[in-house]
Parts: structure tokens; C-alpha cells; sequence
């Protein structure tokens, strides 16, 4: 699909059919967000993708009963890390350079730029940093779902620090920031499908200079 027509097409379907989205179209939604640039490359988040109907139980209420949370296809947390270390860009570098074929050494001064950034920030600004990264690969994700004709519902209508807890992603030194509901629009009972979108006038949104 054109892609105007694609994002005319989507919108944040608020209720879901639960009809399963084939694996091919999930793949072209998690290549999207692995696709997604990041500051300085780093990609300091990590994607769960959750299918069990168990699992999604029990995030609807830390969700606030939301019911795209059970009824979507797939639920797709982006998870910050929590903080951002030295082996972790020492990872990163060692994979950059062996992708690029290259010595480790040839990325000494943008190692030591990343590391100056990370090290300068607090904690909690590491993870802000972090955090913001995932909006990026959120916005690549639901462009790319609508191109392929499958509904998504961007989530931040959560408790992070008890879905947290639910998933265990303090011990792998993740937060949760946002979630993507991936399914398919149940046409006669979402009271949004028929709405014309809101958007600001361009004349008013954009500034031309
Ligand atoms: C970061 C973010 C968080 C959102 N959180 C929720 C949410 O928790 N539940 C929900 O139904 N919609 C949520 N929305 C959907 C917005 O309300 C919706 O995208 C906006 O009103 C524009 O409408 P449209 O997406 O249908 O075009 C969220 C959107 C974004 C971008």
C-alpha cells in the first residue's frame, strides 16, 4: 500500500477481533523495528513479543483493562535498558566492527564519544535516553504494520513498574516504556473505526521557512 494511504488507513483501533496475523506480516513488523535508526547506532532497548493468552491476561489489568492487550495477535513490549554500561557498548563496538569488517581499534574515538555521553549522563538519563529511542522503532513498527494491512495500537496506558515485575525485565536490566498491540480491528465493535482522524492544519503544524 501507498504509504499515505497506509497511515490514512491506520488508526489506534480500540477494540480487536483477536484473528491471528501470519508470521510473515510479524516478520515485516520486527525487521521494521530492528531497521529503526537509533542515536549514535547504539540500540538500547530490547522487544518482547508476547503471544501467550495467559501472559496477556494478566497484563490487561496492570493495563487498566484495555481490552487490545488479550485481543490483539501479538503484544509487542519496548523495553528500555535501564541503564547503559560499559560492556554493553563494548559489545556494541566489537559487533560494529566485526560487521564492517574492521579492527576494534578503528572505532576507538567514537567508543570513547559513546562512553563520554553514557558516563556523563545519570542513570535515569541514560535510561530517558534510552526510552526515547523506542519511540523511533514504535513509529517504524506501526508504519510497517500498516503497509502490510494489519491493525496496531500504540500503548502507553500501563503501569510500567508492575508490568515490569510481571515480566521480570528489572533483572535484565530493562523497563518497559511502551507496548504495540498487532491484530486486526474488529470492524462492528470498535466505536473509533468509522471516525475521521484529528489532525492539526498544516498551515498551523508546519512552519515554512
Ligand atoms: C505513545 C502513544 C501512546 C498511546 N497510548 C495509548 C493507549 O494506551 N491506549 C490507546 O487506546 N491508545 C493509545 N494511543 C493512541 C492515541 O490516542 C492515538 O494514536 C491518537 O489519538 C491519534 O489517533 P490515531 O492513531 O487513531 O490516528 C497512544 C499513542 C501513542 C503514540
Amino acid at each position: 500500500m501507498d504509504i499515505i494511504k497506509a497511515l490514512e488507513w491506520r488508526y489506534a483501533s480500540k477494540k480487536m477481533s483477536g484473528q491471528p496475523v501470519p508470521q510473515e506480516k510479524i516478520d515485516v513488523i520486527l525487521k521494521s523495528i530492528q531497521l529503526a535508526p537509533t542515536s549514535m547506532g547504539l540500540q538500547p532497548f530490547t522487544i518482547l513479543v508476547i503471544t501467550d493468552p495467559e501472559i496477556k491476561k494478566q497484563i490487561q489489568p496492570i493495563a487498566y483493562g484495555q481490552t487490545q492487550v488479550v485481543d490483539c495477535s501479538h503484544l509487542i513490549v519496548f523495553a528500555a535498558w535501564s541503564d547503559i554500561s560499559a560492556e554493553q557498548v563494548d559489545e556494541y563496538i566489537a559487533h560494529a566492527a566485526k560487521t564492517r569488517n574492521m579492527p576494534v581499534e578503528g572505532l576507538a574515538d567514537f567508543k570513547a564519544g559513546l562512553m563520554r555521553t553514557i558516563t556523563n549522563n545519570t542513570t535515569e538519563q541514560n535510561f530517558a535516553w534510552a526510552s526515547r529511542q523506542t519511540y523511533i522503532a514504535l513509529g517504524f513498527a506501526m508504519a510497517a504494520a500498516a503497509t502490510e494491512e494489519v491493525d496496531s495500537t500504540p500503548m502507553e496506558g500501563f503501569k510500567p513498574a508492575e508490568l515490569d515485575q510481571l515480566l521480570g525485565l528489572n533483572e535484565k536490566g530493562l523497563r518497559s516504556v511502551t507496548m504495540l498491540a498487532v491484530g486486526y480491528r474488529d470492524e462492528a465493535n470498535d466505536w473509533l473505526v468509522k471516525l475521521p482522524k484529528v489532525r492539526r492544519e498544516a498551515d498551523k503544524f508546519f512552519i515554512m521557512q
